[in-house]
């Protein structure tokens, strides 16, 4: 049997960094202004890089995990401004399906078509989501979320009992911080959940290659005037420890 090898992307240095201290046997390479950890996670050969922003840097770190490293699955942890009224920063998002919401090729074809692949939604796989569910549900579970993360730093951030969603994730190369720009958005595309600037580029190069991949978003932000505040410090003291520990949790799953 080929051994498998797990490709973990993530678009901030820091939620990147926290997944990187679980390596063993740590190597680095540096390939188009990108360092790839590569090592083992509970003996499974695994490549940590953090992708930049956007679509175009997200579909070239993953075009480079796939033809390079030769991974056989592709796993993106990061953060997401809420674009549903439900969700409150601190939860959490499994992409279902992902949009890119600036893809628009009218009148050649309709608007969010991918040209040439007459998709507009990239479906994940539905035991990649299961997988992802239990290893999210671990984390949220209260007595675990307090081990993970000291409760005073929660509280700073809002977060009391944060939930899960699973969903559509819309990306696109835009920061939304403007209440005018999210609800056209929604008026658009309504079952979004949330937004961000990479998982449907990754998904649409894994798509191509055929190579199951897993998105999972933390709400940092509402997407509004208020997107910008305390970001840098949400990703340092909340989405970091969130993504290790689920990166964790998945790998328990890995027989
Ligand atoms: N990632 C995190 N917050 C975001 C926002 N408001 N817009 C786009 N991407 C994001």
């Amino acid at each position: 049997m080929i051994e498998k090898t797990i490709g973990i992307m993530g678009a901030m240095p820091q939620e990147i960094e926290a997944v990187v201290q679980l390596l063993d046997d740590k190597q680095e390479l540096v390939l188009g202004k990108r360092t790839y950890y590569s090592g083992k996670i509970n003996g499974i050969k695994t490549v940590v890089v953090f992708s930049r922003w956007g679509k175009v840097a997200a579909a070239a770190t993953v075009s480079c995990l796939i033809l390079e490293f030769n991974i056989s699955e592709l796993i993106f942890t990061g953060v997401a401004g809420a674009i549903n009224t439900e969700l409150k920063i601190g939860d959490i998002v499994i992409a279902k399906r992902l949009i890119q919401h600036d893809m628009d090729a009218r009148p050649l074809m309709p608007q969010f078509e991918i040209p040439l692949l007459n998709k507009t939604f990239f479906e994940v796989r539905q035991e990649k989501i299961n997988a992802a569910t239990i290893a999210v549900n671990h984390l949220i579970d209260n007595d675990h979320l307090s081990a993970a993360i000291n409760p005073k730093t929660l509280k700073k951030f809002g977060i009391g009992s944060p939930k899960l969603f699973i969903g559509d994730i819309a990306s696109g190369d835009k920061f939304f911080s403007m209440k005018s720009d999210k609800e056209s958005l929604i008026a658009s595309i309504p079952s979004i959940k949330c937004v961000e600037m990479e998982g449907a580029a990754v998904a649409q190069v894994c798509y191509e290659y055929d190579i199951p991949f897993t998105i999972i978003r933390t709400i940092s932000d509402t997407a509004d005037e208020q997107s910008a505040i305390d970001f840098p410090l949400f990703v340092k003291d909340i989405s970091s420890k969130y993504s290790a520990e689920i990166i964790k949790n998945i790998y328990k799953q890995f027989g």
